[in-house]
């Protein structure tokens, strides 16, 4: 057999457990890591309250120790995963014979899947990676993995083979991209290959073993009517959102972590028109334009040595000189936050991007502290005077205390009266109560501002009459 060591006879395993009970069914795990997509999303709460056997792991355990003496690893690695597969199939049925392990076929099968998965793929986070309705995999050391599932966190039963196993499972992730992590760079950044976005985080720094946390890549972008079916705007506040993104609005989107920041981003620009040129910088490439004038540019962390960093800064300082028409930032950190500024104050109308802040007011005084972080030594009036002029609109996404995320604010930058720069709500989220389930109720409602500042903007893309339906169909009365 290709891959299998010759000494497999006399190597095999002296003693293997067998299952003293019947392993539970696992999630619909793929027949192979590749491709993920195919695999159906299975149900949400079913694979959760099933939790395998110790026995299970016992066995898995002896039988993966027997199965790595017996195969030569870089030989399986220059095979296809089909064929791969089949040589792990053979040895591990070979193996489960020779020790009289009692084992029903399916209970088989789920071992092979699970031992392919270790050897082949990402270990215990294959099933969870072929799910499409998990939003978050947060793994907290061998015994903890947490997933973020419709606005949810929940503990899975997913578990490592003990915190070794989960080292080289995020080694092997973070090579692909040509990093390393380990004692010396315990903190490390990647990406998957489907595009979702990595962060490793080893022991010593990690207490309780290394931390895993990834942020799954959604190859189906929501878009603003999928928003609008969730709740997490109306169909008035989308028109609203619509228009600011085709009139040229420089934009601001703020909100907390998963709070749907980078989302309603790509929401915005699907209304920008087909023929701008479009420049987007960011730390992962996350956003999906679908406009054909677009050039993607992404970061690059500093190497093992320490060198070739290329920061968010770099890339928007360059932008500026490939002649774009928009500039779209991922997620404003850092002093990137000035010359984003500048790039909306002189002639990059429709500029985007996304930063941390609870609150539109918080949002601008985020912009001022990224920018006297940055060195700038500007008067605080002066850097608010750039943010009057630059930024026309705050758009605050939340995600609410029962997991649903609200865009919670549609807010217009005015402008500066003395030193405080004055904004104005066009369009708010108030909660009204709670069911007895928990969920919170709210409504969305314009504020009554029937002029918002961009109005002649709006007339001059032919929007003034659509922006003032949706604010007029939009308006109630505040609750107290
Ligand atoms: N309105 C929404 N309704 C349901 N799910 C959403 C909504 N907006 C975003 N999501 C999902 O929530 C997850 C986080 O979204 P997103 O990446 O846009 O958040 P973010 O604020 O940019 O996060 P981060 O702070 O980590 O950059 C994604 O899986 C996304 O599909
Ligand atoms: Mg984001």
């Amino acid at each position: 057999m290709f891959g299998k060591r010759e000494a497999f006879g006399n190597a095999g395993p002296k003693t293997v457990a067998p299952p003293s009970s019947r392993p539970p069914e696992r999630p619909s795990a793929p027949a192979t890591p590749a491709p993920r997509a195919a695999t159906p999303p299975p149900p949400v709460e079913a694979p959760l309250q099933r939790r395998k056997s110790e026995e299970y792991y016992d066995t898995k355990s002896s039988i993966f120790s027997a199965l790595i003496e017996t195969i030569d690893l870089s030989q399986l690695s220059k095979l296809d995963l089909e064929t791969a597969r089949e040589e792990i199939r053979d040895i591990v049925n070979e193996i489960i014979a020779i020790n009289n392990v009692v084992m029903s076929i399916s209970e088989q099968e789920e071992l092979l899947d699970d031992i392919c998965n270790d050897v082949l793929g990402y270990g215990p986070l294959e099933p969870l990676l072929a799910r499409d309705d998990i939003a978050d995999i947060m793994v907290n050391g061998a015994d903890a993995t947490f997933i973020e599932v419709g606005g949810k966190m929940i503990k899975t039963n997913v578990r490592f083979r003990d915190n070794l196993q989960l080292m080289n499972i995020c080694q092997r992730i973070v090579s692909q991209v040509g990093r390393r992590v380990d004692e010396a760079s315990p903190i490390c950044d990647a990406r998957l290959p489907d595009g979702s976005r990595v962060n490793v985080i080893a022991p010593l720094l990690a207490i309780d073993g290394p931390s895993l946390t990834i942020r799954k890549f959604k190859k189906d972008k929501l878009t603003l009517p999928q928003l609008v079916r969730f709740g997490t705007i109306t169909p008035e506040g989308a028109t609203i959102l619509e228009i600011i993104g085709r009139c040229r609005c420089n934009v601001i989107v703020s909100g907390g972590t998963g709070s749907g920041k980078t989302t309603l981003l790509n929401c915005l620009t699907a209304y920008i028109e087909p023929t701008e040129r479009i420049i987007t910088c960011e730390d992962a490439a996350e956003l999906q334009l679908q406009q054909p004038h677009v050039v993607r540019l992404e970061t690059r962390p500093p190497n093992l040595e320490g060198e070739g960093q290329i920061t968010m800064r770099d890339l928007v300082k360059n932008c500026l000189r490939m002649r774009p028409e928009r500039i779209i930032v991922g997620e404003v950190r850092g002093p990137e936050a000035f010359d984003l500024l500048q790039a909306m104050n002189t002639g990059h109308d429709g500029s985007m991007g996304t930063l941390h802040a609870n609150s539109p007011r918080e949002a601008i005084g985020r912009i001022e502290s990224m920018i006297s972080m940055g060195g700038f030594t500007l008067p605080a009036k002066t850097v608010r005077e750039m943010i009057v002029a630059s930024v026309d609109v705050i758009v605050q996404a939340a995600r609410l205390r029962d997991g649903s995320r609200r865009i919670t604010h549609i807010t217009e930058v005015v402008g500066l009266e003395g030193d405080v720069v004055i904004t104005q709500d066009l369009f708010v989220y108030d909660i009204v109560g709670e069911d007895a389930d928990g969920k919170l109720i709210g409504r969305h409602r314009s504020t009554g501002i029937g002029r918002p500042k961009f109005w002649d903007r709006a007339r001059y893309y032919g929007d003034d009459q659509r922006l003032a339906a949706a604010l007029d169909a939009a308006e109630m009365p505040a609750t107290s």
